[in-house]
């Protein structure tokens, strides 16, 4: 809720780093979003000059509950929109960012990257979102402009492309958040944990305005990320069989998108034996636990398929998985894909020999969706009942109870915790 609003002028800094647009590679074949013109066009409604102050679950410090706060929140600039978050959910990286461990802690932050909600007002400059617009913030951009946006095969943005040590906004390098007027950091561009947002509008998703919030507001992040990895780059052809190692949000989408692109047999794989029966319902219907073998996984996978799956996703983090999941595809067509963020010193060991065998290897990030082009489409699926949602969201807890969510995803109890804002 709003509780007041201030009138506080503000300036617009010379500072943007956003390139001027290059028309030399304007030719692609698929149609991608770009932001209003960077420089010269005008807003459709100028920012107001106001501050909002509204409650954030603001991170004090590593690894402690967050605490409800009143914030304020600065009028968004140059290509910026403010947005009214309504519903956001938990993630895995938020939870790693704000443990900090082994990164450098950036403290006190606003975390929060899956989320919902309404614009409620625009920065100069933008012109293709209006208050009103439904929208999902995204922790990757697409400026429209750059030689990755303009790839039909890139969704990496030269310039919005995720960034988890900036605490402040693109423009100018400052916090939009305010406590007394002290800042408060931003996380990912997004910091959703919060009433009220600002985020770079090339990473704001416009979407279908019917679509409940409250169930799309997960397509933000992690459930994109597993089924573009099966739809978009494994690609696996009707009835090959897929393994899947890692049955978290993130590999459970990727059996979503399995069941979407028709897949055979789907195996999953996980150390964690309570992940089976939860992923029964994603279409997972063969387990391996590698803890109860004492061969190889792939050695395993390879007896139970007849020489290897067609298809792999590794969605754990883990080196060794990422190695058994190139390792267990079948020679001459299979395709694994690794998706699990690895720690900072791992090295990825096989015999290339396996690779002049026809086996390919690819990774990715963010499913190879492009923010703003792709993700309304996403949404589209859920309202034509061709992607299922509501399987995923397994908690929900109100915005003042927001650490319980915390708990749940540190016990290992959920998949996604949807938090209601305002309540
Ligand atoms: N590439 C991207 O764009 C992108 C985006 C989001 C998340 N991620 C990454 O995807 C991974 C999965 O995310 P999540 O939220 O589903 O995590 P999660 O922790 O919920 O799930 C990971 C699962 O992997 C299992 N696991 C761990 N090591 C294993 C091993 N050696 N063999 C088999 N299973 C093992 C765990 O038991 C767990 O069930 C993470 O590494 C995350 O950082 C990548
Ligand atoms: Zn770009
Ligand atoms: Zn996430």
């Amino acid at each position: 809720m709003v509780i007041a609003v201030i009138s506080t002028p503000f300036s617009i800094s010379s500072v943007d780093f956003r390139r001027r647009p290059s028309f030399r590679h304007f030719s692609v074949t698929r149609a991608t979003a770009s932001l209003s013109s960077p420089e010269t066009s005008p807003s459709l409604q100028a920012a107001p000059h106001t501050v909002i102050r509204c409650k954030a679950a603001v991170a004090w410090e590593a690894g402690k509950p967050l605490v409800m706060e009143e914030v304020e929140v600065a009028p968004p600039q140059k290509n910026e929109v403010r947005i009214k978050i309504l519903f956001t959910s938990l993630c895995h990286t938020d939870l790693y960012f704000w443990e900090a461990k082994g990164q450098t802690p950036l403290f006190p932050r606003i975390f929060g990257h899956e989320a919902g909600g309404i614009v409620e007002s625009v920065g100069e400059g933008v012109t293709d979102l209006q208050p009103g617009d439904h929208v999902l913030p995204i922790f990757t951009g697409e400026c429209g402009y750059c030689r990755h946006c303009h790839s039909e095969e890139s969704n990496m943005c030269d310039l919005l492309r995720i960034n988890t040590e900036r605490g402040g906004m693109i423009h100018d390098g400052e916090s939009r958040f305010s406590i007394d007027g002290k800042p408060i950091h931003h996380f990912l561009g997004t910091s959703t944990f919060s009433e009220y947002t600002v985020v770079h509008s090339g990473q704001v998703a416009k979407i279908n305005p019917d679509a409940p919030l409250d169930k799309v507001c997960i397509v933000s992040c992690g459930l994109s990320t597993g089924l573009g990895a099966v739809l978009n780059v494994a690609k696996p052809k009707k009835g090959q069989s897929v393994a899947i190692f890692g049955l978290g949000a993130v590999g459970l989408a990727a059996a979503e998108g399995a069941r979407i692109a028709g897949a055979g047999r789907v195996i999953g794989v996980d150390l964690n034996p309570k992940r089976f029966e939860e992923a029964k319902k994603f279409g997972v219907t063969e387990f391996v636990n590698p803890k109860e073998h004492d061969k190889q996984v792939q050695q395993v996978i390879a007896e139970m398929t007849d020489g290897g799956v067609d298809r792999s996703v590794e969605c754990t983090g883990s080196v060794q998985a990422m190695i058994q999941a190139f390792e267990c595809v079948h020679d001459g067509w299979g395709v694994a894909v690794l998706v699990g963020v690895p720690s900072k010193d791992d090295a990825f060991k096989t015999h290339p020999i396996n690779f002049l065998n026809e086996r390919t290897l690819k990774g990715t990030f963010f499913g190879n969706y492009k923010p703003k082009t792709d993700i309304p489409g996403i949404v589209e699926k859920y309202m034509n009942k061709e992607l299922e949602l509501d399987k995923f969201i397994t908690h929900a807890v109100p915005f003042s109870e927001i650490n319980k969510a915390f708990d749940y995803m540190l016990k290992g109890e959920c998949i996604r915790c949807i938090i209601t804002m305002g309540a």
